[in-house]
């Protein structure tokens, strides 16, 4: 769409064959008509073969995953497979740009490598490092409405054709493009990728702020809605990210802090900031088996619907799903748990745990009903619905989505995040 010609590599058959048909394998809005107006101009191919892609490319983006390995280092194993490949078919007039989110120093790691397999040493390719911000379920808005763009790398060659790649975005002036034009930050490899690392790290730690905030809220009676909103008010501080819940989750923040941490250890200096964000992510979670075991005097035989599954709305990820986590936890303590998500049919380790199509099947006969993804359909619930088919009458809201008045008006208990209970106290009138 931005006038470019694209072929992707895709070694996987199955999600092969899938993306040649036009179906994205996962959940990403707005995604798959982007795919399919590509497929129908002409201007998209997906292939398996690196010898037809790579040596007719200009620029050739490096996307593979890098999960965690030991010791919360990231796992470069399908960065030295893809990397070994465009050694191969490189001829010297290719550009190797990072996405893929990688330990800080893995330029020169990826340049040694990519010597050492070369055919011909001189066609030697430039690396630049183009750290990802999108977020799922937001993926195409992020990549063509991006804050900023940032490109590190010490050959400015590289670094102009990137840019010039990226000037559509940079100046909007694609169809659909806004006024908003992002900064471009221009620096060198090591800085790039730990831009990445930092802004996530950022992230994580402004909600497991607000987390802990919540927990003193609890304590002494105030309404943490109130103080979040309050305080992001201040410029400085801003009002993003400062919704407190069950925790933060997903493939990506857990897994960068690990690396942050991982790496900061190997060079001696101890990250004391980013070991308390995870620890208090982690605590976060477990506040919330906590509460529901303390106020149904124990898990025992105790039927718990949790609704929502996925990490966050709007994906059907459940990669580190603090939902995941709680509904695995209920039932170590002997709960029986139904689930209930909008998108989410299926997660491998919640083993037997049924996934019910309608929110009314999972609160059936319920002693309590947990809500741990705010998916905009619980704002919403059917509060009297919903008190008529439980069993029991609690409910907790760890997105504080719903009204606590409304809630105890059909007759159940609630317990939100960080806010009084059980009659809230308007803490701030605006
Ligand atoms: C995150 C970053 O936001 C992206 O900028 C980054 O590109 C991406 O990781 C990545 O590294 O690939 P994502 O994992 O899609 O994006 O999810 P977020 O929207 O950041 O949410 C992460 C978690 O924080 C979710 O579990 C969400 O529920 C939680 N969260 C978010 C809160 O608990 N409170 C908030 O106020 C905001």
């Amino acid at each position: 769409m931005l006038g470019n010609e694209v072929a992707v590599i895709e070694v996987d058959r199955a999600r092969l064959e899938a993306l040649r048909a036009g179906s994205v394998p996962f959940h990403e809005p707005d995604l798959e008509p982007l795919i399919g107006s590509g497929l129908a101009a002409g201007t998209l191919s997906f292939t398996d073969d690196y010898s037809r892609a790579i040596p007719s490319a200009e620029i050739v983006f490096m996307c593979v995953g890098t999960p965690s390995g030991a010791h919360g280092r990231p796992d470069l194993g399908f960065v030295r497979a893809a990397v070994r490949e465009i050694a191969r078919q490189v001829d010297g007039n290719e550009t190797i740009v990072t996405k893929s989110t990688v330990p800080i120093g893995t330029r020169d790691w990826l340049a040694d490598l990519l010597e050492s397999e070369l055919a011909t040493p001189a066609d030697r390719p430039a690396v630049v490092s183009n750290p990802e911000f999108l977020r799922e379920g937001r993926a195409v808005a992020d990549f063509l409405h991006p804050h900023r763009v940032i490109l590190g790398s010490n050959d400015e060659m590289a670094l102009d054709l990137v840019e010039q790649l990226y000037r559509p975005i940079l100046e909007q002036s694609f169809p659909g493009g806004d006024g908003r034009r992002p900064a471009l930050v221009r620096t060198d490899n090591p800085t790039a990728e730990t831009i990445k690392y930092a802004a996530n790290a950022f992230l994580a730690t402004k909600i497991s702020f607000i987390n802990e905030i919540s927990t003193i809220c609890e304590a002494v009676g105030a309404d943490v809605e109130a103080v979040a909103l309050a305080i992001g008010m201040d410029p400085r501080i801003g009002p993003e990210f400062l919704a407190a819940g069950p925790g933060w989750g997903g493939s990506c923040f857990g897994k960068d802090i690990d690396a942050l941490v991982s790496t900061a250890t190997e060079h001696g200096v101890e990250a004391q900031l980013l070991q308390a964000t995870r620890d208090v992510n982690l605590r976060q979670r477990e506040r919330v088996v906590d509460r529901v075991r303390r106020e149904l005097h124990g898990l025992l035989g105790r039927r718990i619907a949790v609704l929502g599954v996925a990490f966050k709305p709007g994906t059907d990820d459940v990669r580190d799903s603090p939902a995941v986590h709680v509904a695995e936890r209920l039932r170590e303590g002997g709960a029986t748990v139904v689930a209930h998500d909008p998108i989410v049919r299926r997660v491998p380790e919640l083993g037997d745990v049924e996934i019910t199509d309608t929110v009314t099947a999972a609160v059936d006969r319920a002693d309590a009903v947990v809500i741990m993804t705010d998916w905009p359909d619980y704002a919403g619930l059917d509060l009297a619905q919903v008190a008529s088919v439980m069993r029991g009458d609690l409910i907790v809201d760890t997105r504080n989505q719903l009204d606590a008045e409304a809630v105890e008006a059909a007759g159940l208990r609630y317990a939100g995040t960080g806010r009084p209970a059980p009659t809230p106290r308007r803490a701030l009138e605006l």
